[in-house]
């Protein structure tokens, strides 16, 4: 049987398909089946930046109508957090003791704030790596050079407080990708997980009104983080990974023959359960020996565009004839 160990988050893992965050790693019974199906790792539900803040203001501004003392608000503010972390901490140690497949804790993050701290505990929890999945909103104030320098602020606060490998996951909404990308590779992170899927706004044209677009990917999303991990792969000083789309086993092999690592599903998981991570693990390993591949290493990356397929992977617009048909 072929060998589909890998390497991702700074660890060895002992499988490419790793289970996303999402609310199913949010809680141990269920990280437990992810595990014995097959995971090479679990990332556990984010912790949001966001969300900390908020229950921080509405709190504090109960307060501040009973104290106005900075230092009892500045004590307030600290509990508040406490709480918080120490939920997201017990669920780590938590699920540390029950199994040894590699735990990542992920931080939803917009700012590069005192939220950072946060990191310590996480590593002193026993998390064997970090996530952080960062997105910077669009502010017209802002330059791009501004807006992107979020991401660099982040990553060297948060690599000076843990010793532990830290990844990001992010968005394409870039203008230079591939510079950006680049660059961020060359920070000291371990790896590059691309890209994020959001929540996503759709219309209801009966009611007029703005709706919730389908929570899940479909599996054609894969497209676009394919032709980025093709076009990245070979430029970075860190390992990639992909997220977005990966409901079977060709499309986790797609992403590895372009030159991810690993990739991280979320959607297959709530439509198929656990079982979704046997079945792709084993695909891959079955299509290994039809291919005489013992282990990743022989095929990673053999379709990336530093490889091989440098012309076909810089294509953009379509060719005359693919745009032509008689009606
Ligand atoms: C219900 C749901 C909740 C998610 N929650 C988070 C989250 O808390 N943090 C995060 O980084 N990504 C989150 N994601 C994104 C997934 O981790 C994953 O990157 C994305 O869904 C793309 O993979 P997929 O196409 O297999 O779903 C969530 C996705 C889903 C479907």
């Amino acid at each position: 049987m072929a060998n589909i160990s890998t390497r991702f988050f700074g660890l060895n893992l002992s499988s490419p398909v790793i289970a996303a965050s999402c609310s199913m790693t949010g809680h141990v019974d269920q990280i437990l089946k992810l595990a014995e199906a097959g995971a090479g790792a679990i990332v556990l539900k984010s912790i949001f930046e966001e969300e900390i803040y908020h229950e921080l203001q509405e709190e504090l501004s109960l307060r501040s109508e009973m104290h106005s003392d900075p230092e009892y608000l500045d004590y307030f503010d600290y509990v508040i957090k406490e709480e918080n972390i120490r939920k997201y901490v017990r669920l780590i140690a938590q699920v540390k003791m029950a199994t040894k497949v590699p735990v990542v804790a992920s931080i939803n993050c917009i700012s590069s704030g005192d939220w950072v701290l946060f990191a310590r505990k996480i590593e002193e929890a026993g998390a064997d790596a970090l996530e952080l999945n960062m997105y910077a909103y669009p502010d017209v104030y802002k330059s791009g050079e501004n807006e992107e320098q979020f991401y660099f602020d982040t990553i060297n606060k948060v690599l000076q407080v843990v010793s532990i490998p830290v990844t990001i996951k992010i968005s394409h909404y870039f203008s230079n990708l591939t510079g950006i990308v680049q660059r961020l590779s060359q920070t000291g992170i371990a790896g590059i997980t691309i890209f994020n899927r959001f929540y996503n706004q759709d219309i209801d044209v009966q009611s007029q009104t703005v709706v919730t677009a389908d929570v899940f990917s479909s599996p054609c999303d894969y497209i676009l983080p394919l032709r980025w991990t093709g076009l990245l792969s070979g430029v970075t000083s860190c390992e990639l990974a992909a997220t977005t789309g990966v409901h079977s086993t060709e499309t986790a092999l797609k992403f590895l023959l372009a030159g991810a690592s690993a990739v991280q599903i979320a959607s297959v998981l709530y439509k198929e359960g656990p079982s979704a991570i046997t079945r792709i693990n084993q695909g891959i390993s079955d299509w290994m020996d039809e291919k005489g591949f013992g282990k990743l290493a022989d095929f990673k990356g053999t379709l990336s565009r530093s490889s091989s397929s440098e012309q076909a992977w810089e294509r953009v617009q379509f060719m005359k004839y693919f745009g032509e048909k008689a009606f």
